[in-house]
């Protein structure tokens, strides 16, 4: 775990926890209904920019209050922790507001737009003696980590290689936050950092990326294809695209062996271990897979053990993993217009 500067904060070991939803759009819909239906927490309060929408939110959610200010949601003194689901712009600043009011926070992906702004964030919560954790909801799947734990075990033997592509087929429209540049659009901070996140789990982080990519005419990045070696010499090779149909393939290749997995590379199905030549032989492997409530269950387990980051989303994995985004999204040019510096190219 990372130094604390702050005084810890209490944890939280006798009572449900109580949160708070920041925005109140589709994802947050999402949440609400998970912590509704997962053990050991409550949402008590849900703000949005229209105070008449926040009402309506809380109304179908079933959440007792209801705020038009966000201001509101941060005094509210039942809150302990802030579920910041903005989008990815304004992350940074409502975290930080969120912290500065003495929350905890749980930031959707990707955690900001700028690897500077990430560590300010992260480093502001340490100070403060606040837990601050990532979205990323997949590193939380027992599937996930059980994937994890067989091939950091040497199950493959050494690892030499990881794919994996992740496709959603939007159409093109200038106003949707896919591909407004002031709204953080981008493929690869949308979509591509699950793929991005999982193959830097599975292989570690690259001393080289190379990355090749085409924008939309708004500027966002929409098809991105990156690839990296590490230290140890295995190479990852990583395709996101926001506007095509196609199935989520990931595979991990080994010295002794390689694993398929199943599904989408956010939310995987299964996956099979293959030891040997033969393709028909294999292990097949699921887990308990209950989407948003594993992440939810490690949030609630971290308040309650007292914890500042929680070690399946760890901070410095966090800004490790915007480090890879923010060097490829800087090699296809993508500027975001609240970024303070202008590219180095
Ligand atoms: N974990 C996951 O599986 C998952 C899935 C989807 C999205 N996400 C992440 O969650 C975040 C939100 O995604 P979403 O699909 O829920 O988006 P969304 O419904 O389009 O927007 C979420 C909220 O962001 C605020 N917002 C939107 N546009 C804004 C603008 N131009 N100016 C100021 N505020 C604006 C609004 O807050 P108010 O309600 O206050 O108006 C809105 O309700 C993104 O960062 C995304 O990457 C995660």
């Amino acid at each position: 775990m990372s130094e604390t500067h702050g005084t810890p904060y209490p944890p939280i070991p006798d009572r449900p926890v109580r949160w708070g939803l920041l925005a109140a759009g589709s994802i947050a819909g999402a949440m609400a209904r998970t912590v509704r239906d997962t053990s050991g927490g409550e949402v008590v309060a849900v703000a949005a920019r229209d105070g008449a929408r926040a009402a309506s939110f809380a109304q179908e959610h079933e959440v007792p209050r209801s705020y038009g200010s966000y201001a509101e949601l941060l005094a509210d003194p039942d809150v302990d922790i802030v579920y910041v689901s903005s989008t990815h712009p304004f992350h940074a600043e409502q975290a930080m507001a969120s912290l500065e009011a003495g929350k905890h926070v749980l930031v959707e992906k990707p955690f900001a737009l700028t690897v500077s702004d990430t560590e300010r964030v992260l480093e502001t919560a340490r100070g403060r003696g606040l837990f601050a954790m990532e979205a990323m909801w997949t590193r939380c799947q027992p599937l996930v980590r059980e994937l994890v734990e067989r091939v950091r075990g040497g199950a493959l033997g050494d690892v030499r290689s990881f794919a994996a592509a992740f496709t959603v087929p939007f159409a093109y429209d200038e106003g949707h936050r896919l591909f407004d540049l002031a709204n953080g659009g981008g493929a690869l901070l949308d979509i591509g950092v699950y793929p991005v996140t999982l193959a830097h789990l599975l292989l570690g982080h690259p001393t080289d990326v190379q990355v090749l990519g085409a924008t939309v005419p708004t500027g966002a990045d929409a098809q991105v294809a990156l690839q990296w070696l590490t230290a140890d010499g295995a190479v990852a090779q990583v395709l996101c695209d926001s506007r095509s149909h196609g199935s989520s393939r990931t595979v991990v290749r080994g010295t002794e062996g390689w694993i398929e997995v199943h599904g989408p590379v956010n939310d995987p199905e299964g996956f099979t271990l293959h030891r040997g030549a033969d393709p028909d032989e294999g292990e097949h492997v699921t887990a308990d897979r209950r989407g948003l409530a594993h992440q939810v269950e490690e949030v609630h387990r971290c308040l309650r053990e007292g914890l500042l980051e929680s070690p399946l989303v760890p901070h410095a994995d966090t800004v490790a993993i915007m480090t890879i985004l923010e060097s490829a999204r800087r090699e296809l040019g993508v500027q975001y217009p609240q970024e303070d510096e202008p590219l180095h190219t």
